[in-house]
C-alpha cells in the first residue's frame, strides 16, 4: 500500500515557519506582512476558502484584510478596489478569489494587480518568470507550489529524469505545475481532454498529477507501480450511503484503487488542499521581505 502524503502536517510546518519568520521581521521593526483577500458574490465554496485564508493570515501574525463585495459589483468598482490595494503600503499580497461573476473580465482584473503583490502568481509578469525559470523572484501559483513541496518530501529536490504526467492544462494548476516539474529536470507531459490513450500515458508517469476537476477519473490501473500520485481535485459528490441529501469530497483520483499501486499518494481532503493556503502565506511573507528591501 502507498505511503499517504500528509498535506495537513506539511502545511502546518510551513505555517509555523512563516509565523516564526514574521515574528522576527516585526521584532526588527519592519511592518507586519499584509494580505488582502477580495471576494465578489456568495459562492459557498469560495466563502469557505476565503475565510480560511483570512484566518490563517491572522494566525501567521499578518495584517489581514478582507473585502467582501456584492455579486453585482461592476468591473470598474472592482478595479478601483484593486487600485487602492496596489497603492496601500500596508498590503504586500492581493488575492482576488476566483471564479468571478460572469459580467467581470477576470483576466483584466488579474492583470490590474501589481505584479509585486500578485501572491497568486497569475499576472503575466509572474507567469513569464516561471516559464523562463526566474524562480527566485517569481510568485508561483500556490496550488502547484504546494504540490511541488509534497513531491519533494517523497522524492527529494532533484527529480532529474523522472517522467511526470500532469493531467489538466489550466493556468491555475496544470501549466504552472508542468513548468515547476520541468525546472526540477523532469520529462514532462501535459495531458488534457483531447489526449489519446490517457490511461497508457498515465502509466508512464513516475509522478502523476491530476488536476482536471472530474471526480475519481484517474483509475487504479492508470498508476505505474511505485508512482507518486498528487491529487489536486476537490469534488463534492452525492453520498446516499451516508443518508439522504448527504455529500462527500473526492479527488480526481479513485483513491482506494490507486493507493494499492502507487508508492505515495495524497488523500482528499488533507493532501494538496491545506498546502494551497500555506503557500499563500509563504508568498505573502516573501513579498513583505522584498518590499522591506
Ligand atoms: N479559486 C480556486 N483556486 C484559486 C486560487 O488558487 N486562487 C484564487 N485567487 N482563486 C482560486
Amino acid at each position: 500500500m502507498a505511503e499517504v502524503i500528509d498535506g495537513k502536517s506539511v502545511a502546518a510546518d510551513v505555517v509555523r515557519r512563516v509565523k516564526e519568520l514574521t515574528a522576527e521581521l516585526v521584532a526588527k521593526g519592519t511592518r507586519q506582512p499584509g494580505l488582502a483577500v477580495v471576494i465578489v458574490g456568495e459562492d459557498p465554496a469560495s466563502q469557505v476558502y476565503v475565510a480560511s485564508k483570512s484566518r490563517t493570515a491572522k494566525e501567521c501574525g499578518f495584517h489581514s484584510l478582507q473585502h467582501t463585495l456584492p455579486a453585482d459589483t461592476s468591473e470598474q468598482e472592482l478595479l478601483a478596489v484593486i487600485g487602492e490595494l496596489n497603492a496601500d503600503p500596508a498590503i504586500n499580497g492581493i488575492l482576488v478569489q476566483l471564479p468571478l461573476p460572469r459580467h467581470v473580465d477576470a483576466g483584466k482584473v488579474i492583470q490590474t494587480i501589481a505584479p509585486e503583490k500578485d501572491v497568486d502568481g497569475f499576472h503575466f509578469i509572474n507567469v513569464g518568470k516561471l516559464g523562463t525559470g526566474e524562480l527566485v523572484t517569481a510568485f508561483v501559483p500556490c496550488t502547484p507550489a504546494g504540490s511541488m513541496l509534497l513531491i519533494e518530501r517523497v522524492r527529494g529536490k532533484d527529480l532529474s529524469g523522472l517522467n511526470a504526467v500532469v493531467v489538466g492544462r489550466s493556468n491555475i494548476v496544470g501549466k504552472p505545475m508542468a513548468n515547476l516539474l520541468l525546472a526540477a529536470n523532469c520529462t514532462v507531459t501535459i495531458a488534457h481532454s483531447r489526449t489519446r490513450d490517457l490511461p497508457a500515458l498515465a502509466r508512464t508517469a513516475d509522478i502523476l498529477v491530476a488536476a482536471v476537476g472530474r471526480p475519481e477519473m484517474v483509475k487504479g490501473d492508470w498508476v505505474k507501480p511505485g508512482a507518486t500520485v498528487i491529487d489536486v481535485g476537490i469534488n463534492r459528490i452525492a453520498a446516499p450511503e451516508r443518508g439522504e441529501g448527504k455529500t462527500r469530497l473526492v479527488g480526481d483520483v479513485a483513491y482506494a484503487e490507486a493507493a494499492k499501486t502507487a508508492g505515495a499518494i495524497t488523500p482528499v481532503p488533507g493532501g494538496v488542499g491545506p498546502m494551497t493556503i500555506a503557500m499563500l502565506m509563504a508568498n505573502t511573507l516573501a513579498s513583505a521581505y522584498l518590499a522591506a528591501g
